[in-house]
């Protein structure tokens, strides 16, 4: 997101935001003062907790699956692994039309993880587990530029980042 916009205030929506913790890193992390985070969780006692044991207002909180204004980035670490069935066309049905409403809140663009197998499957844990370069040429046929991010550290995990046109560089 620094990259993407190098100064001023940038908007980000933390979807799926668990116990807040991108909050936590934000706070604790040089520089991140200009970054405006809300965040959102389907799981309501998730966002009871955020509301009651962060530092920033309660209203940063609120429980849903998409921004509910407009914001630079939706920015999804780790919401989507954990699929609720064993139908893969279902569940990636499922995951594109939450992202497709995040894009809509989405000025800049969204970022997001998923976990990544030669091929997509759900495994026995219910883990979501994708070919990347697939979901990649769905996310340019539905959204905009995606480039990926691979970490050598972290080998069974892909971010994609998807910039609508004029701030795909
Ligand atoms: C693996 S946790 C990740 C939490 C946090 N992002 C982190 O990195 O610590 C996934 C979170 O996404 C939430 N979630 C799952 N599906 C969601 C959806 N469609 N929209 C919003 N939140 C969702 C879950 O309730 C859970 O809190």
């Amino acid at each position: 997101m620094s990259a993407l916009v190098p100064s001023g205030i940038v908007k980000i929506a933390d979807i799926g935001c668990g116990y807040g913790s991108l909050a936590g890193y934000m706070r604790e992390t040089p520089n991140c003062s200009r970054f405006v985070y809300t965040g959102y969780d389907i799981n309501p006692t998730l966002i009871a907790a955020c509301q009651q044991y962060s530092h920033l207002p309660s209203k940063s909180f609120v429980i849903g699956d998409c921004p509910t204004e407009l914001v630079d980035f939706s920015v999804m670490s780790g919401t989507y692994n954990m699929a609720v069935t064993k139908d893969l066309i279902h569940w990636e049905r499922y995951m594109f039309r939450c992202l497709a409403k995040c894009w809509d809140q989405s000025r800049i663009g969204m970022i997001f993880n998923v976990l990544v197998a030669d091929k997509s499957h759900i495994s026995d844990g219910m883990l979501y587990h994708c070919e990347v370069d697939k979901l990649r040429r769905r996310c340019i046929k539905q959204f905009g530029t995606t480039r990926i991010i691979r970490e050598r550290s972290l080998p069974r995990d892909a971010t994609l980042v998807v910039t609508r046109q004029k701030f795909s560089g």
